[in-house]
């Protein structure tokens, strides 16, 4: 006799654990079942974001950041140093470390609630009696059921033709977060956000690194106000990005690896590089799973196809996350995780995707939610504008961090708010205040009346708000 869950989960990433963990909060007895493996062949749950995206990179952008400002701006605080050096062995060590933690703290977070982990390869056998029949394959082979089935097995990176990751010279984001020593050469093909975030950290550690994209605009899908600011600043950091590139080849030699491409002008051009990072996005990920067991519907782009409530086409069937249609985000995966579990417990949650907020977590910082301006245009919806620059923001000042500024965008006649856009410190924090607002249906003026602690870089965001007034203090 199987083992009977109410509820299985397959895959324990952001979207995964959370919808296993809200499953066992509402009373199912549930499971989860990860395939990841440590260094050790130990089980690592957390998914792409915990071991291979989110965490580390977020790791060692902080070290990277922390080894530029020593090196460049230390000196303004009149803080001296000698002999600075980078020891990349010991960032890579804290960043595992890092990562380790993470995956602990969901181990320890399955005990807390009593889901039954199965470290293993989770896929569909068939439908049985008591719900469908999973077989899992791991350390032991053994056959669980569920009830329902919630899928949450992420995505991969998606290669170039002709140039397979070898994770040594020719990286995906796994291999971009463990790099062994700075490389002098570093190429980047795609400036979308994997390619900014890896871009900066091997940056700031002293590669000379260019970024090829093939879009002729820069961040298309960020505001263009904000994506101008943040393409002077990372130019001025020494970031070289190539827009409008036509990628030919890339060949692989034993110390270099060259990519020949056509630049924006149509002219044939070789770039040769020590190693080479691939972030041309992300594919849905339905590896092992064996979907054609019980005749779970993929679309053309091998996503699991699912409606708004995350239903497949089977009944019982649930998918989540990066596997599924809408922006590969963890924090997006996590909100349909639960929002599932609860559909399961027969409630009524919704997830709102208007309001998923977007961050880069270069320096400057780059966070939006809702709609750009050149989107409301398009739409051709009648919008008042509203921009306050850092560089009048006391706090920021004080921080000797100027760079960039918010932007609020507001519906011309109601003054809802439709779209806010920040290039600079801590975007990633402040846009938290623009997605309550937003959820509450906020106006400019709302947010113009609030008392905004002082000196802070919130104050900013006010301003903005006061400005789509026409009527800023501090500016
Ligand atoms: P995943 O996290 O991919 O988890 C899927 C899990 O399922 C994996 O553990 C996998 O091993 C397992 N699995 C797959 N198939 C099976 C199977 N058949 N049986 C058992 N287990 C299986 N998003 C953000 O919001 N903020 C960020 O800062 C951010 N930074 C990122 C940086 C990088 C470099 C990358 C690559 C991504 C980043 N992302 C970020 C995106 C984020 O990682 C993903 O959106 C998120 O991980 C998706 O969660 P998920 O649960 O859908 O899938
Ligand atoms: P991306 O979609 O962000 O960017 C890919 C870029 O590559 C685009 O600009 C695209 O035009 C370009 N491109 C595609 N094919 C190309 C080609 N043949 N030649 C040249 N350029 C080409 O994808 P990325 O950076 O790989 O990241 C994948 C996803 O992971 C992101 O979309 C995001 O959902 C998630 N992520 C989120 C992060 C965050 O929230 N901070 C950080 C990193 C990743």
């Amino acid at each position: 006799m199987s083992q009977q869950f109410d509820v299985v989960v397959i895959g324990g990433g952001p979207g995964g654990y959370v919808a296993a963990i809200r499953a066992a909060q509402l009373g199912f007895n549930t499971a989860c079942i990860d395939e990841w493996k440590n260094a050790l062949g130990g089980p690592a749950p957390g998914g792409t974001c915990t071991n291979v995206g989110c965490i580390p990179s977020k790791a060692l952008l902080q070290s990277s950041e922390h080894f530029e400002h020593a090196g460049h701006s230390f000196a303004d605080h009149g803080i001296g140093l000698k002999d600075l050096s980078i020891d990349v062995a010991k960032m890579l060590g804290r960043k595992d470390a890092v990562v380790k933690q993470n995956n602990e703290g969901i181990l320890y977070l399955f005990k807390k609630n009593k889901v039954t982990f199965f470290h293993g390869r989770g896929a569909f056998l068939k439908t049985g009696d008591a719900g469908y029949e999973i077989q899992v394959t791991g350390t032991a082979a053994e056959v669980i059921s569920g009830k329902h089935i919630i899928l949450a097995t992420g995505s991969t990176p998606r290669s170039l033709p002709g140039a397979d990751f070898d994770e040594d010279k020719i990286l995906s984001n796994d291999g971009a977060l463990r790099i062994g020593s700075v490389p002098k050469r570093l190429g980047v093909i795609g400036s979308g956000v994997i390619g900014l975030e890896m871009g900066s950290v091997w940056r700031r550690l002293g590669s000379d690194v260019t970024v090829l994209e093939g879009l002729p605009t820069f961040l298309g899908a960020v505001d263009q106000q904000i994506a101008k600011e943040a393409h002077k600043a990372f130019t001025k950091q020494g970031l070289k990005i190539e827009l409008g590139v036509k990628i030919d080849k890339v060949t692989s030699g034993k110390s270099a690896v060259t990519v020949s491409y056509a630049n924006a002008k149509g002219e044939a051009t070789k770039l040769e590089v020590d190693k080479l990072i691939v972030s041309i996005g992300r594919v849905p990920n339905t590896i092992g799973l064996n979907p054609e067991a019980v005749g779970l519907k993929l679309d053309e782009r091998g996503a699991i196809a699912v409606d708004n409530h995350c239903c497949t086409n089977l009944p019982n069937v649930w998918a989540v996350g990066d596997v599924v249609r809408g922006p590969m985000l963890a924090h997006k995966a996590e909100e349909e995780g639960v929002a599932v579990a609860e559909r399961i417990a027969g409630q009524h949650p919704h997830v709102n995707f208007n309001t998923v907020p977007w961050v880069i977590y270069t320096a400057p910082e780059i966070a939006w939610v809702g709609q750009t301006e050149q989107q409301l245009k398009a739409e051709g919806r009648e919008y008042k504008a509203g921009t306050f620059p850092f560089l009048a923001n006391g706090r920021a000042r004080a921080m000797g961090d100027t760079t960039g500024m918010v932007k609020m965008l507001a519906d011309a006649k109601t003054d809802e708010i439709l779209g806010v856009h920040i290039v600079g410190p801590f975007a990633s924090e402040l846009i938290a205040e623009a997605v309550v607002a937003m959820e509450f249906k906020a106006s400019a003026e709302d947010i113009a009346r609030i008392c905004h602690a002082h000196p802070s870089l919130s104050e900013s965001t006010k301003e903005a708000a006061l400005a789509v007034d026409k009527r800023t203090l501090n500016f």
